[in-house]
C-alpha cells in the first residue's frame, strides 16, 4: 500500500474523530477494515477515553478497540449508540455505500443502524463520481447462509442489471469460502454502475432473497464522509 493512501486514510480518520466525537458521547462504534485503525488509534490517543465504551462490528474491531486500550462493549448491550466511525468500499453522490469489503458487512449495517450518526472514513479511491458499482472492487458483497449459496447465485441473475456473482474465497491461506464472523458465505454480485435512486430498491430485492442474510448497500444511512484526497487535504461530503 502507497504511503499517499495510508496518509490520506490517516488524516480522514483523524478529523472525523476530532470533529465529530463530543464528551456527551458515551457509546461509540468502531467499524471494520484498514482505515478504521485510524479511528481507533485517534480514539485511544483521547485522555478521556475511558469516558465512552466502544461497540464492535467484527472480530477485527474487538481487537482495534482492546490494543487500543478503550472500553469494550457490545451491541447486545448497548442497542442505542451515539456515534459510529466505519469505513467503506465505495460512496456516491448521495453518501450511499457499498461496504462488506472485509466481510463484516452485518454486523456493520446492525451497529450503523443502531446509531444516531455514522461517519465514514475513506482515501480518495472510494469516491465514486456518480454511482456506485463504478469502482475497481467487488461488486455488492451479500452474506448468505451457506446451504442457501447456490440458489441465491441463481435468483440473482433475475435482477435488473446483474452482470455477475460468486461466492469469494479465502485465498492464500483458506481452500473454500471466505466464512464471516456469522459463519455463513460472502457472494460478491456485479450489477454494473448503480443509480442513486435504484441503490434502495436492489438492496430491497437481493435482501428479500431465501438464504440473504444482508447486503452491503447501505443506503440513506450515512450522515457525513470524510475523504482524504492525494494532496493531503481532507474533504468533507454532506
Ligand atoms: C468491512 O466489511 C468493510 O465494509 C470495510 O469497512 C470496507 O471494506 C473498507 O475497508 P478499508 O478501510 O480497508 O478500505
Amino acid at each position: 500500500m502507497s504511503s499517499l493512501v495510508e496518509q490520506s486514510k490517516k488524516l480522514a480518520a483523524y478529523q472525523a474523530v476530532d470533529e465529530n466525537l463530543k464528551d456527551s458521547h458515551s457509546v461509540v462504534g468502531v467499524g471494520s477494515g484498514s482505515t478504521v485503525v485510524y479511528v481507533a488509534e485517534r480514539l485511544g490517543q483521547l485522555k478521556n477515553k475511558s469516558s465512552f465504551v466502544c461497540i464492535p462490528t467484527g472480530f477485527q474491531s474487538k481487537e482495534l478497540i482492546l490494543s487500543n486500550g478503550l472500553r469494550l462493549g457490545s451491541v447486545e448491550e448497548y442497542s442505542s449508540i451515539d456515534i459510529a466511525f466505519d469505513g467503506a468500499d465505495e460512496i456516491d453522490s448521495q453518501l450511499n455505500l457499498i461496504k462488506g469489503g472485509g466481510a463484516c458487512l452485518m454486523q456493520e449495517k446492525l451497529v450503523a443502524s443502531c446509531s444516531k450518526q455514522l461517519f465514514i472514513v475513506a482515501d480518495y479511491r472510494k469516491r465514486s463520481p456518480e454511482k456506485l458499482g463504478h469502482a475497481w472492487r467487488q461488486g455488492v458483497p451479500i452474506e448468505v447462509v451457506p446451504a442457501a449459496y447456490n440458489k441465491v447465485l441463481n435468483d440473482l441473475k433475475n435482477l435488473e442489471g446483474y452482470k455477475s456473482a460468486k461466492v469469494r474465497y479465502g485465498g492464500t491461506f483458506k481452500a473454500g469460502p471466505v466464512v464471516t464472523d456469522n459463519s455463513m458465505f460472502i457472494i460478491d454480485a456485479d450489477f454494473g454502475e448503480i443509480p442513486v435512486e435504484k441503490v434502495s430498491t436492489l438492496h430491497s430485492q437481493i435482501k428479500s432473497l431465501v438464504g440473504v442474510l444482508e447486503t452491503g448497500l447501505f443506503a440513506n444511512m450515512t450522515t457525513a464522509a470524510y475523504i482524504g484526497n492525494e494532496d493531503g487535504s481532507v474533504a468533507t461530503l454532506t
